[in-house]
């Protein structure tokens, strides 16, 4: 046996039950198993044997397989989510899609760091309500917020559930996805994320593939993808598909360092791209599982409605089911259920970040506004909470979810 044939064993014993794939229920609901096993910690490995750790082939390679997983042109990858969010909207700004001073639609359900680069960014961000239906930005809402100011709009696809984007592209708005938390998510057999402008994946460790933290572009538009390049890293033109045009127009500067515009360094490692490429393998079927699980939970729980209420998918839709929110009717005592969930090891989160404009985060983004009431929102903030959802749940879970709803609404 080589020594090389020794370590792959040795890693193969150490990461023996990993990644999770069958959950036990009788440990409860948590919000993640271990997602990861022996082929991404090798991968990992051969990177740091390699002694090439920094940006290079390994992200290059994520990058194309990335896109073309999401049926995107490009992909562009940065250290998270977060970084997706600021980096897209800033190579927006810098391709003139977007001014400042512009008026940015954004659901006020949503993550933090989907609304804070609009304002970072000096683009206006307007929180809009939310549908009842599937806590995504309602259409309806968006367009009374409208003013002959609004250029563009965040479309969330929150926890999974895919938002309209084709109404907003008829309105004739720069479309943003945030995708972060919805990687496989389809409408009409189409998967989100390049179908507005530019769209957003984290790969933060919960979701549903994880770099540990990670995140990507992706988009149609060559233009974008160059400048989203140069933002991630310092603003100099490495890894732009323009780079000689643009040395060629310097010729007195090293084109090493050559920089063309204001950027910052939210570059990925290859150690994370090696990583997201052995997890990209096992994501299509953990997604039909993730999906599976939404639809059955979404069945077993439809006779509690209305104490319970759950959001099933939409027609002609794919969920890609991150997380199984749910919002508590009238009556009933959110806080007591989320004790009692707890106290069956069930794992609760609130759904994002609730009404953001009810954070005090919300305060320091003065130029921000509220379009109109946000009943939809304020029901979320008020009686919203979510459970997790994993490959590695099944049936079992949702019986667990169910008894344990029932126990502490029938007062047993
Ligand atoms: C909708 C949305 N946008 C952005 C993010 C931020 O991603 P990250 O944690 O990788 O920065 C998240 C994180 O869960 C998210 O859910």
């Amino acid at each position: 046996m080589s020594q090389g044939e020794g370590i792959a064993d040795w890693i193969a014993e150490r990461m023996k039950g990993f990644p999770v794939e069958a959950h036990d229920p009788a440990e409860g609901l948590p919000l993640q198993v271990v997602p990861y096993g022996a082929a991404e910690v090798q991968a990992a490995l051969e990177v740091l044997l390699s002694t090439w750790v920094t940006m290079g082939r390994e992200v290059r390679a994520f990058e194309a397989e990335w896109a073309a997983w999401c049926d995107a042109q490009a992909g562009v990858m940065v250290n998270s989510g977060s970084s997706a969010n600021l980096v897209a909207l800033a190579a927006l700004v810098h391709c003139g899609r977007l001014s400042p001073g512009d008026e940015v639609l954004v659901p006020a359900v949503a993550w933090s760091t989907s609304l804070f680069p609009i304002a970072q960014l000096g683009l206006v961000p307007v929180l809009v309500d939310i549908d009842p239906d599937t806590l995504c930005v309602s259409v309806e809402a968006a367009r009374a917020a409208m003013t002959p100011k609004t250029r563009g709009v965040v479309v969330v696809h929150l926890l999974g559930q895919p938002a309209p984007i084709q109404p907003f592209l008829d309105l004739g708005l720069t479309v943003l996805e945030d995708a972060c938390a919805a990687p496989g998510a389809e409408i009409h057999g189409r998967r989100v994320g390049a179908q507005g402008a530019m769209g957003t994946f984290s790969f933060f460790f919960s979701h549903h593939l994880t770099t540990i933290e990670g995140g990507m572009i992706v988009t149609d538009d060559a233009e974008l993808a160059d400048a989203a390049r140069s933002l991630r890293a310092h603003g100099w033109v490495r890894e732009r598909s323009d780079a000689d045009a643009l040395a060629a127009a310097n010729p007195e500067i090293d084109r090493r360092f050559l920089f063309v515009t204001a950027g910052w360094n939210l570059r990925p490692t290859e150690l994370a791209a090696a990583f997201g490429r052995q997890q990209l393998k096992r994501l299509d079927a953990w997604l039909d599982q993730r999906q599976r699980n939404h639809q059955g939970w979404c069945a077993a729980l439809a006779p509690l409605s209305p104490r319970i209420r759950c959001f099933p998918e939409q027609p002609g839709q794919r969920h890609a089911a991150m997380a199984f929110p749910m919002l508590v009717g009238p009556g009933v005592d959110r806080e007591a259920l989320k004790a009692a969930l707890e106290a069956r090891r069930i794992a609760t989160r609130p759904i994002s970040g609730s009404n953001l404009a009810r954070q005090p985060a919300f305060e320091h983004l003065p130029t921000a506004r509220v379009a109109g009431p946000l009943p939809n929102a304020d029901a979320v903030h008020e009686r919203g909470f979510f459970v997790g959802n994993s490959h590695a749940f099944g049936p079992g879970h949702g019986a667990l979810l169910q008894d344990a709803l029932k126990e502490f609404l029938d007062g047993r």
